[in-house]
């Protein structure tokens, strides 16, 4: 039957919205399965968990005390009281969120109004730029330095000038260094009263030991400010959506709580973050192990003649001098997802998540043989 498909709507659409880039999502296992024609494929795209995730989790989801039939708690209060304790936080400062993501989206929605300026860095988190621009806001991006670290000159040039909102993730995604304790301090010392500092920790526990702890750090520094942590990426949670934040006041707290969805985390995230939170030594065993894969896999892409960006996360990011595309497209075929990234001045930049030691082999031959030709 033939449809008639109008080529321009009249309906008034949010512009802010409308305008929004695209989110680059990467490519799922079954894509690649089809574009590369072959079934071993190695997802180094999306920063999950190579090992999984703890055992515990999956014992608390087939377990008879998990209800799926009934409307989780739309407080988290079980989930937030047990990260109270670990955190040695109040719980009523953390609001639980489906996905970090979420909370992004919430702490925009609670602070932003059109015409106010965010300040986040390039490359970024695609995000912290994203949730910015459709609340209507203008979004003021710092580009890394030269040595592929954070311009702290620039950065703190752009908090003092006094932005609304200010998102910087620590350790750095894409590009992979955390901030020490002296350069955090400098951005938070540049913060202005009437802004709120962000700092997102999607990546903490893989950083390297010594690495300040923003929730204590921030919690002494008198600035609004907002800390985020996900289940996602060392807890091996991604595909149940769970992260959340840590805020430096009640009413804070309480907005952005107000900015999310009332059922926002579902039954299973909740059940599966209780679960993984009391089973730490997993998380911290894995986080090990990928912090070794992380070192081994970067002095072979060194070796191999790539510029690699120093890493405290769970991937690596590097400068093919090329099109990285190109360089993913050649990976694609072997059966190997990494990212090619795409904001404008970083092309020749790839991002590939550590994976599990044969996986990271794989990717070294894999690179080796293209730039071989
Ligand atoms: C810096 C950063 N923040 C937040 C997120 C969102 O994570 P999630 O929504 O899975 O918690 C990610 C995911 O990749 C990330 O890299």
């Amino acid at each position: 039957m033939e449809q008639s498909v109008k080529p321009v709507s009249s309906l008034p659409l949010n512009p802010h919205i409308a305008a929004l880039p695209p989110y680059n999502a990467g490519m799922n296992i079954a894509m690649a399965r089809t574009l590369s024609g072959r079934h071993d494929i190695a997802r180094l795209a999306s920063n999950e968990n190579p090992d999984g995730c703890s055992p515990a989790v999956m014992a608390a989801l087939a377990s008879s005390s998990f209800e799926p039939w009934r409307y989780a708690d739309p407080a988290c209060a079980a989930l937030r009281a047990a990260l109270g304790e670990k955190l040695a936080v109040d719980p009523d400062l953390i609001v639980a969120g489906n996905g970090s993501e979420e909370m992004i989206a919430a702490i925009s929605r609670a602070v932003l109004v059109p015409g106010v300026s965010v300040v986040t860095t390039v490359p970024s988190f695609g995000l912290h730029e994203i949730e910015p621009l459709a609340a209507g806001a203008n979004v003021v991006k710092i580009p890394m330095t030269a040595e592929m670290g954070f311009d702290l000159a620039a950065l703190e040039e752009a908090i003092a000038a006094g932005p609304r909102l200010v998102f910087i993730s620590s350790p750095w995604n894409p590009v992979g260094p955390g901030l020490d304790g002296p350069s955090l301090q400098r951005l938070i010392d540049a913060v202005r009263p009437g802004t709120l500092f962000a700092l997102d920790e999607a990546y903490f526990e893989f950083a390297d030991p010594g690495a300040p702890d923003g929730i204590q750090v921030l919690r002494g520094s008198g600035i609004d400010h907002v800390v985020l942590r996900t289940f996602s990426k060392a807890y091996g949670l991604a595909g149940l959506r769970v992260g959340y934040a840590v805020c430096s006041g009640l009413e804070l707290a309480r907005v952005i709580a107000a900015a999310k969805t009332p059922f926002n985390v579902n039954a299973a995230a909740q059940t599966a973050a209780i679960a993984a939170l009391a089973d730490e030594s997993w998380m911290e065993a894995s986080a090990a192990r990928v912090r070794a894969e992380r070192l081994r896999t970067g002095a072979a892409l060194a070796g191999l003649g790539f510029r690699v960006a120093q890493s405290q996360t769970n991937f690596l990011f590097f400068d093919c001098k090329g099109d990285s595309s190109s360089l993913a497209a050649g990976l694609l075929k072997q059966g190997i997802i990494v990212k090619a990234w795409r904001e404008t001045g970083y092309e020749h930049y790839l991002r590939v998540t550590i994976g599990l030691p044969a996986d990271n082999d794989r990717l070294i031959a894999a690179l080796q043989e293209l730039v071989a030709r």
